[in-house]
């Protein structure tokens, strides 16, 4: 089959890869119909060479139809449409069962200290082979795709994948009190599913970026915009103030991660660190600080007094400084971590087959074959062409 296979430092192919096979009876194969392309994406495209090797299937954001089944397999047969969770989770577990899917101790890597495994997501994460693919092997498949209805098109279900739970996941850390204000930094498709299921919610909801579309995307329903390239970060800091009673949002979303805007030294030392052989990479990301913690140093300054901090942007370094002093001082709370994608489908369900109000029909930017995956990589990478959110169309 044909997969989008990562090769090195900005360098993903289309290549011929062997077919995936039923490994355990409770297997499914999946021929994949849509597969995103996610900002966590361009982690690997870029900052975490050192935990990829040639020729690793990518993608975590897959839907299609199930081809195949193993002999133990009761909760899906082939023919039925389904969507494939980012984390390889056994559903039955202490953790899958607290609803902490993406702890999972089934497939936790013990090895690297992380959690759960993730489809298409670096040797950390078990190095499962992804779903930016014709087919997929899912495990667990008594308990891990989610069966999904005939109908609409593939966009209303594919984003159960990842987006959909990360911004519900980001948006209930977040803590918003009834009524009150969030501000999301990032407006890429997590923080800008993140703005509009704030807005669901009747909260008010501030958003910052420095891409004019993605900006302008969220202006248009009512997010109130603040451009990072018209503001130093003293500047925005006040502006935001003045906009909420002189204290600050109740609540902030950090949608960025790792590879924020800013932060001239640890882009360095990113760029720095893909050029030294693999051990060495690993070290320094290990005692290092490689993250550009631009965007949390300015998700505290921005929060109220007594407010929260929600991260689900992607931070990769083990070293990194922390403002501890004006946190305490500040009282403030930060809740974190990949999403628990099947612990929210439920309550994300009922608005897609109700009708679409998070609009997730037109969410998607581009829609383009497998073979044009390096082109597209390069492009969100580089916030070209309006690239915001790209499904892959096996
Ligand atoms: N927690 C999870 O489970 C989970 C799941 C999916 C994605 N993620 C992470 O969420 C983050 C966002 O993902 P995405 O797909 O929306 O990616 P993206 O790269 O498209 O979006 C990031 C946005 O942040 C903006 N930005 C950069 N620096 C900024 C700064 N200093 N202040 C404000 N905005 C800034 C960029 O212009 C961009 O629009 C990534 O770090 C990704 O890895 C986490
Ligand atoms: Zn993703
Ligand atoms: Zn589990």
């Amino acid at each position: 089959m044909k997969a989008v296979t990562w090769q090195g430092k900005r360098d993903v192919r289309v290549e011929e890869v062997p077919d995936p096979g039923i490994r355990e009876p409770d297997d499914v194969i999946i021929r994949v119909t849509s597969s995103g392309v996610c900002g966590s994406d361009l982690h690997l495209y870029e900052v975490m060479t050192p935990y990829l090797n040639e020729g690793d299937v990518l993608g975590h954001e897959a839907m299609g139809v199930v081809e195949e089944a193993g002999p133990e397999v009761t909760a899906v047969s082939p023919g039925d449409r389904v969507v494939v969770p980012f984390n390889v989770s056994c559903g039955h577990c202490w953790m899958c069962s607290q609803g902490l899917h993406s702890q999972c101790e089934t497939t936790q890597q013990r090895e690297h200290g992380t959690g759960a495994a993730l489809f298409g997501y670096t040797v950390l994460y078990g190095e499962v082979p992804g779903g930016q693919a014709e087919y997929l092997r899912v495990p667990f498949g008594n308990a891990l795709p989610i069966k999904v209805p005939e109908g609409p098109s593939d966009d209303r279900f594919l984003f159960l994948s990842d987006v959909l739970p990360t911004a519900w996941q980001a948006v209930e850390y977040a803590g918003v009190p009834d009524g009150g204000t969030l501000l999301v930094l990032g407006l890429g498709p997590i923080g800008e599913m993140a703005t509009r299921i704030a807005q669901h919610r009747g909260y008010r909801v501030l958003g910052v970026d420095l891409v004019t579309d993605r900006l302008e995307r969220a202006g248009s329903h009512g997010v109130e915009v603040y451009d990072l390239r018209e503001h130093d970060d003293d500047d925005l800091v006040e502006r935001v103030r003045e906009a909420t009673d002189g204290r600050g949002p109740d609540s902030v979303l950090d949608a960025v991660g790792m590879e924020a805007h800013g932060a001239p030294v640890a882009k360095a030392m990113q760029q720095a660190t893909g050029l030294l052989p693999g051990v060495l990479q690993r070290k320094l990301m290990e005692t290092a600080s490689i993250d550009r913690l631009h965007a949390l140093y300015l998700a505290i300054e921005l929060v109220r007094r007594g407010g929260t901090i929600s991260i689900s942007g992607v931070y990769g370094g083990m070293a990194d400084p922390m403002p501890m002093r004006v946190l305490f001082d500040k009282q403030i709370q930060i809740r974190m971590g990949q999403a628990n994608v099947l612990r929210w489908v439920p309550e994300i369900m009922p608005l897609l087959l109700d009708g679409d109000p998070l609009g997730t029909d037109a969410f998607a930017s581009h829609r383009v074959p497998l073979s044009d995956a390096p082109a597209a990589y390069e492009k969100f990478q580089k916030k070209e062409d309006g690239s915001f959110k790209v499904v892959l169309q096996p």
